[in-house]
């Protein structure tokens, strides 16, 4: 898949490189990345060279764009973002996404969702005709950030989800090609 930065002129979605593997090691300590996201514990620099070398690498080659996120065309990675397609559904993907403690609570992942969603539903990018998430149940920031972004709540998969060996529930929702971006309505008070 070709590669391509997106930006709006805040943050910048690149492909994470060598030289992002530190910083990557780096964000990956907090706590709160490895409460939500489904990372090694604890996350080394082998971790850290896996997911730039094999994983995104891997990613970009089979229709799964993975970016860093950075508030400089060339500065420093502050998060992921990426979008996942399985083989035998091209039309769809999951959006997962961290951020670096520092920055978060200033918009950054709102505009980074938006990036990535603007490509993923142009036809000149992926072309997707949906793109869905899913947070073990209780990640209210991660909710707060794809609601912001026109995702619309779907329910809750009883112990649809693992991390590191221990099933949990999820929430799932949703934003189709033909939703609007903004704010959506509908969600359940409490997610
Ligand atoms: C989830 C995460 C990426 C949000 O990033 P962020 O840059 O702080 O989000 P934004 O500043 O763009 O905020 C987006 C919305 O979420 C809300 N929000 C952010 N953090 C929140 C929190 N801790 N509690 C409640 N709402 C929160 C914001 O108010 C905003 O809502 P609004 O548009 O209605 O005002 C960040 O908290 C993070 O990296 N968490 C750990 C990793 C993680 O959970 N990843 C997702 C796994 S599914």
């Amino acid at each position: 898949m070709e590669e391509r930065t997106l930006t709006d002129g805040t943050v910048w979605l690149s492909r994470p490189v060598e030289s992002d593997i530190e910083a990557i090691v780096e964000c990956c300590q907090d706590p709160a990345i490895a409460e939500w996201v489904t990372i090694p514990v604890p996350y080394g620099r082998a971790d850290a060279e896996y997911f730039v070398r094999t994983r995104s690498a891997e990613g970009w080659a089979a229709g799964s764009p993975c970016w860093a996120i950075r508030l400089g065309e060339h500065d420093r990675l502050v998060g992921t973002v990426g979008l996942g397609v399985r083989p035998s559904d091209e039309g769809s993907a999951e959006i997962g996404y961290w951020l670096a403690a520092e920055h978060r609570r200033r918009g950054l992942m709102s505009r980074a969702i938006a990036l990535a969603c603007d490509f993923g539903f142009d036809s000149a990018g992926m072309g997707l005709t949906r793109i869905h998430w899913r947070a073990f149940v209780g990640n209210h920031a991660s909710a707060a950030a794809v609601r912001a972004q026109g995702f619309r709540y779907e329910g809750l998969a009883r112990l649809g989800s693992v991390l590191r060996g221990s099933r949990r529930d999820h929430w799932m929702a949703a934003r189709l090609n033909t939703d609007p971006p903004g704010p959506a309505d509908g969600w359940p008070a409490g997610v």
